[in-house]
């Protein structure tokens, strides 16, 4: 495995591997990296003649000067964990690489940026949108590999793949949970003890509205229970919980369509997002 700092050796390898007809597969991080990650970086590695992992912790998608500060920095762990799963090449670009002098420009998501995330973190998702489209200009990959944990972002970089013509598919990998059901993220180190107890309530009222919409003659009625189970919860204030189509994101009650439950509730330093494809 190689560390790359520059875009110029990026460039080169992208070179090389076209010359060569060689597959480029790409997992964007921010790296405090967790099972999950490495899921995606081993089929990454797998699936790829060369596999690139970015470790990047962008300043421009998060809502705070104190909550980037709190985001964990554990780049030591990180390159090893990008060791064993066996990926080629690390990137970890310098902040004046992304965000030279000058830089003045952003994507910014439309309708499907707006709702749930977006509309509890303004401004995240065009972050997120403008480094992402940074990263695929920068590494070309031919595929990239995306947790379904993170469903609306996932959905957003879908988007801006087909709108922009990005030649490059897009993988959304199921989530990697904890053995009781707490999808595993990089925050979740942030949960007090008390809230790390309750959290996995949160997957398993989740799970029960999918079991009561395959079965419930109101759906409505289904919503307003899981809702009320997340209110109750001690350590948590509910942010938001509702369905909604799954690619386009809007919220919908047409049993017809190919549904997903998603929501976010609000610990004291965290918040935690889970989300529920509908069968
Ligand atoms: O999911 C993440 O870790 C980040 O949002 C991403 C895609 C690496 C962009 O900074």
């Amino acid at each position: 495995m190689r560390v790359l700092r520059s875009i110029d050796e990026l460039r080169s390898i992208r070179a090389h591997s076209i010359a060569n007809a060689q597959k480029v597969g790409f997992v964007p991080t921010m790296g405090a990296l967790h099972l999950g990650h490495a899921e995606l970086m081993k089929v990454a590695s797998d699936q790829s003649d060369i596999s690139i992992a970015s470790i990047f912790i962008n300043p421009k998608q998060f809502n705070s000067a104190s909550d980037l500060a709190k985001y964990p920095r554990t780049i030591d762990d990180d390159l090893a964990i990008c060791s064993e799963c066996k990926v080629d090449y690390v990137y970890l670009p310098e902040i004046s690489d992304v965000y030279p002098e000058g830089f003045d420009t952003s994507i910014t998501p439309g309708s499907l940026g707006s709702l749930f995330e977006g509309a509890s973190r303004p401004g995240h998702f065009s972050g997120m949108a403008t480094v992402v489209v940074k990263l695929f200009n920068i590494v070309q990959p031919n595929v990239a590999f995306f947790g379904k944990k993170d469903y609306q972002q996932l959905a957003i970089i879908r988007r801006f793949v087909a709108d922009l013509n990005f030649p490059i598919q897009i993988f959304g990998m199921e989530t990697v949970r904890e053995v009781d059901g707490l999808a595993l993220s990089s925050r979740n180190a942030q949960l007090t003890d008390e809230e790390r107890k309750e959290a996995p309530r949160f997957f398993e009222i989740l799970q029960a509205f999918n079991r009561s919409f395959s079965s419930t003659d109101s759906l409505n009625e289904a919503i307003s229970d899981a809702k009320a189970q997340l209110l109750s919860l001690q350590c948590f204030q509910l942010d938001y919980f509702d369905i909604a189509e799954q690619d386009s994101l809007q919220p919908s009650r047409d049993t017809s369509k190919r549904l997903v439950a998603l929501g976010a509730i609000l610990g004291s330093q965290v918040r935690l997002i889970d989300n529920q494809e509908l069968q």
